[in-house]
């Protein structure tokens, strides 16, 4: 299986881009240092797919979140990376299908979605290049 390369030198914080992995879409996000309290404050016991940020990022680069922008309820690809900025009232993503809301750190908070945005297999190559896959 084919893996794909992500520079990640002119994402800003704050940002969050898409592009493609195996055919599937990709969200990478520069988390803010607030985006990344906000997701820190979250009480696991309020999640449905209860996982901290630091298990859904690497050791060292947690304001780095990459997770596959397909929405785990029926696959469409939620607002809030690249075009379509809105990101809903968690502040991550948001998918107008039927209204699955998820939080800074991708993580479902509201809505029919049963899970979190899965975080795909990756490796740091350097501190601005990502080897997904
Ligand atoms: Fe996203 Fe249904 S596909 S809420």
């Amino acid at each position: 299986l084919s893996s794909t390369e992500v520079d990640l030198t002119s994402i800003q914080p704050g940002q969050a881009i898409k592009t493609s992995f195996r055919k599937q879409p990709l969200f990478v996000r520069n988390l803010t240092q607030k985006e990344i309290a906000e997701a820190d404050a979250v009480p696991l016991s309020v999640l449905r797919d209860p996982q901290t940020l630091e298990e859904r990022t690497k050791p060292g680069h947690k304001n780095w979140l990459i997770t596959l922008g397909v929405c785990t309820h029926l696959g469409c690809v939620p607002l809030g990376a690249g075009e379509g900025e809105y990101r809903g009232p968690y502040g991550g993503y948001f998918c107008p299908c039927h209204g699955s809301e998820y939080d800074t750190a991708a993580r479902i908070r509201q809505g029919p979605a049963p899970k979190n945005l899965f975080v795909p297999e990756y490796a740091f190559l350097s501190d601005t290049k990502v080897k997904v896959g």
